[in-house]
């Protein structure tokens, strides 16, 4: 399956969710999962994101490890989500940042 990383963190911009297939995609407050149960590696997610923060499972950037499981822990509590909408207001400033992890709400 693919992975939300995390860049999403804080931004959630959402362009990825409109083109999965299977409507895989979870949201909660300030990012997103895929549920890696439903994902079908269908690829097309990937490209839609403008901070790249989705990855292939077997190719989440070094450190990130941990997104892997969030991904599946989190989608089975969070709603499906299917619909773009605004980032979250101050996305801009934190595009790129490193360090989110500990900023994920749940
Ligand atoms: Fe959905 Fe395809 Fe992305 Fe998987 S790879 S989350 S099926 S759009
Ligand atoms: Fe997050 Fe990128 Fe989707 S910021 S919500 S993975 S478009």
């Amino acid at each position: 399956p693919f992975v939300v990383t995390e860049n999403c963190i804080k931004c959630k911009y959402t362009d990825c969710v409109e083109v999965c297939p299977v409507d895989c995609f979870h949201e909660g407050p300030n990012f997103l999962v895929i549920d890696p149960d439903e994902c079908i590696d269908c690829t097309l997610c990937e490209p839609e994101c403008p901070i790249n923060a989705i990855y292939p499972e077997d190719d989440v950037p070094a450190g990130q490890e941990a997104f892997v499981a969030l991904n599946a822990e989190l989608s089975q509590a969070w709603p499906v989500i299917t619909a773009r909408k605004d980032g979250l207001p101050d996305a801009k400033d934190w595009e790129g940042k490193t360090g989110k992890l500990e900023l994920l709400e749940r």
